[in-house]
């Protein structure tokens, strides 16, 4: 009995922290509309990354280990490491892209590749 009681508590704390719900979730869902349309072309359906130069986001020393400040700005800005092959394009070659779309898409990146890396 008691048993069962604090595996629920432990169930619905672990759910609340791995799915942030309420706002965050209407944001992860938006940001997957998105990956799919602009990203994913690039970054891969499953976020490795298809072309040689993309990272892979779900490597824990991979983009993801990084601040979202951080992302936020080399997602709108656009990015090249030192002697790679590809860049990634400001707003990932979509112009029409607000900053809020973008937050999500970060969102919906983390809730999805980046999850075992969050502590
Ligand atoms: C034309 C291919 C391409 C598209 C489209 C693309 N990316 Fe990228 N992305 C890259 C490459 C290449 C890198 C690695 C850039 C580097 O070497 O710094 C990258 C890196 C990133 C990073 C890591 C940045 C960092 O600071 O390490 C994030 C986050 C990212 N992309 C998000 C996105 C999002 C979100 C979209 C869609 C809105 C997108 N990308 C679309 C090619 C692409």
């Amino acid at each position: 009995m008691v048993r069962t009681a604090m595996r629920a508590v432990t169930f619905a704390w672990t759910g609340f922290v791995a799915s942030a719900p309420g706002l965050a979730d209407v944001a992860v869902e938006q940001g997957r509309a998105v990956y799919d349309q602009t990203c994913a072309v690039c970054h891969g359906p499953d976020g490795a990354g298809g072309m040689p130069g993309v990272p892979d986001f779900n490597d824990p020393a991979g983009p993801l280990s990084k601040p979202d400040a951080v992302l936020l700005k080399s997602t709108i800005e656009g990015s090249t490491s030192p002697g790679s092959p590809m860049a990634m394009p400001p707003k990932g070659g979509n112009p029409a892209l607000t900053e809020s779309e973008i937050m999500a898409v970060l969102a919906y990146i983390r809730s999805r590749f980046g999850a075992a890396q969050r502590k």
